[in-house]
């Protein structure tokens, strides 16, 4: 990275930090630090643009659809205006955009866009949803939500749209099988493939301790 990109990553900092002062815990700063963190891990085994590694994985939360009315182009309009302000070259801003625009979950079955850099950002913030912090998440965002932690009488839906994703009420529990467990097989760089496994394995006994409890076998 040349010295000019390191101080734009610099004052990508507080610009990120600042708009996710007031987001939900498991969608603030510190998700985005994390997700920096891995990226840059995985990015050191992968080839790849590390300016626009770094630029995206600090970008790609600034404005989750699902926390402003669905709209899936805010977080590209601000992270553009951000990033010509600081004179970074047009090329890079457009990867950059199309990383926030597909990185996520939701849209992992359209796939108009491809790159490196997207594939370890989307592996980072994957990673980011499984093992222990995954945990954590899920269940701070299902509080957040007022949604039952668990319930035998609903049962999950591994295979939902788009739309039934975004709109699903189910219990916390129910995310595991519509989203967190798929995680493991999705993931598309073999340092992110590696990493993914300890934390898969961890929910999978977390839900045996869990279910236990819950039947009073445990
Ligand atoms: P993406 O933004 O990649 O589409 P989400 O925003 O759906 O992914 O998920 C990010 C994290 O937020 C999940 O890994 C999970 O921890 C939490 N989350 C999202 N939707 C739910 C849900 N319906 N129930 C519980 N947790 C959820
Ligand atoms: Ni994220």
């Amino acid at each position: 990275m040349t010295q000019s990109q390191q101080i734009i990553i610099d004052s990508t900092l507080p610009f990120v930090k600042e708009i996710l002062l007031e987001a939900e815990g498991g969608h603030d700063w510190w998700h985005t630090s994390r997700v920096w963190n891995l990226a840059k891990t995985i990015a050191r085994e992968e080839p790849c643009d590390h300016f626009v590694v770094e630029l995206g994985a600090l970008l790609h939360d600034i404005a989750d659809a699902k926390f402003h009315d669905g709209d899936e182009s805010l977080g590209t309009v601000l992270a553009g205006d951000f990033l010509e302000t600081h004179n970074v070259n047009p090329g890079v801003v457009e990867h950059v955009q199309n990383i926030i625009l597909h990185v996520s979950f939701r849209e992992r079955k359209n796939n108009r866009f491809k790159s490196a850099e997207l594939e370890i950002i989307q592996d980072a913030d994957r990673l980011d949803a499984m093992g222990a912090i995954g945990i954590a998440r899920t269940f701070n965002y299902g509080g957040y939500k007022n949604r039952e932690i668990y319930n035998p009488e609903i049962p999950a839906r591994p295979e939902m749209t788009k739309e039934e994703y975004k709109n699903s009420a189910a219990p916390t529990i129910n995310h595991f099988y519509e989203k967190l467990l798929l995680l493991k097989d999705l993931m598309n760089t073999k340092t992110g493939k590696a990493m993914a496994q300890r934390r898969h394995q961890f929910m999978e006994h977390f839900l045996d301790e869990f279910y236990g409890e819950w039947q009073g076998r445990i």
